[in-house]
């Protein structure tokens, strides 16, 4: 079965084509972040008018790229939500019309839920990968992005509990807003991790917020808790503007701080999903999101966890329309459609 898959969440509009759950026929990501560096963040409207102008030309490319004509697509599948509300009524309305004159099913796709599901995809256009198992059930994904931090036990592909997640600032979040405060520019992520590798990961401490369930996170504790520290190291007091204190770091503060911060993060992603493995036993483990593209938190996942971790490669942790496709076909096998009549969008869905 092939499904073409169409993401618009946030600032990468996307189209796949996806056999099976499991291959990747094509995979097109029409990456934003140019537009939106000028602006240190993703700008919703930037994104959403931006988002209208390729999106049409993304899902040519999706199927050229494939080699996959209309009539062979047996349905479409769509990010509905979470996301920027613009940006996702793009993409909805763009699949509500095209299944409406192509005459396909129509699948509505939670973004969280389908960044796991990137897990299952096996194969990258014209590379077989002969080491790729289908993830196992029960299956436990920490699931860490710009936009969401959970953690959840999938006990099959549509019943599932969310143990914990953030009850504020998502981890990439930041991520990307501590990368700000350094001057390392957008997106943080990446930018965070090579300043790491130069720096040490024990020079600096932050405190871990105490929450009420063990498996919650909570991230915007420490953005402060990093501003504060940068303020003292400069020399300045509270009042003292964060945009200000970049140019008044020295690279070893920088890399310090990029280590230290990224070592307390990781610490607490991986206290959570080994306790949760603990638990309940699941037969895999998974991480997705960007946030999983990140080295340090895979080597000590693998290294702590008793059972080996699962990621995707690194194109398929950020944003993509592989992985709406591909939790897609599970939702198509389950006859899981939605009305592309009334499909409306999702901008808070919650998992
Ligand atoms: O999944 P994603 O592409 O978009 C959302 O759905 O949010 O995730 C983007 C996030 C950004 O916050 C980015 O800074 C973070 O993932 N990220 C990373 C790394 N690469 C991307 N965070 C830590 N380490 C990385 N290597
Ligand atoms: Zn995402």
């Amino acid at each position: 079965m092939k499904i073409l898959g169409i993401e618009t969440s946030c600032h990468e509009p996307a189209a796949a084509v996806v056999g099976d759950g499991v291959k990747i026929l094509s995979n097109i990501v029409a990456s934003q972040i140019d537009l939106h560096r000028a602006f240190g963040g993703v700008v919703p409207e930037v994104a959403a008018r931006s988002h209208i102008e390729v999106i049409l030309p993304v899902i040519e490319t999706a199927l050229e790229q494939a080699h996959v004509s209309w009539p062979k697509i047996d349905a479409m599948a769509v990010t509905y939500g979470p996301g920027l509300p613009g940006a996702l009524l793009v993409g909805v309305i763009t699949a509500r019309t095209l299944a409406l004159v192509k005459n396909k099913p129509l699948i509505a796709v939670d973004h969280v839920a389908a960044h796991a599901y990137a897990n299952f995809l096996g194969q990258k256009t014209g590379k077989p990968d002969s080491s790729f198992r289908i993830p196992d059930f029960p299956l436990l994904a920490l699931i860490v992005s710009g936009g969401h931090s959970q953690l959840v036990l999938f006990q099959n592909h549509f019943d599932y509990k969310v143990l914990g997640e953030t009850l504020d600032d998502a981890a990439g979040e930041a991520f990307d807003k501590v990368a700000k405060m350094l001057g390392l520019g957008f997106p943080g992520g990446p930018a965070i991790a090579k300043a790491a590798t130069q720096g040490s990961p024990l020079k600096y401490s932050f405190t871990e917020p105490k929450l009420d369930n063990q498996y919650d996170f909570s991230f915007s504790g420490i953005k402060t808790a990093v501003l504060r520290h940068l303020q003292a190291l400069v020399k300045k007091d509270y009042r003292f503007a964060s945009h200000h204190i970049a140019p008044l770091l020295t690279q070893s503060q920088v890399n310090d701080t990029a280590a230290s911060f990224q070592k307390t993060v990781v610490d607490w992603l991986v206290e959570r999903t080994l306790m949760a493995y603990k638990e309940f036993e699941p037969k895999t483990v998974v991480i997705a999101g960007g946030v999983a593209a990140n080295q340090h938190l895979r080597q000590q996942l693998a290294a702590q966890l008793p059972i080996p971790i699962t990621y995707p490669p690194i194109n398929l942790c950020t944003d993509n329309a592989a992985m709406i496709a591909g939790y897609g076909y599970f939702l198509a096998k389950a006859k899981r459609f939605s009305n592309a009549l009334t499909l409306e969008t999702e901008p808070s869905l919650s998992m």
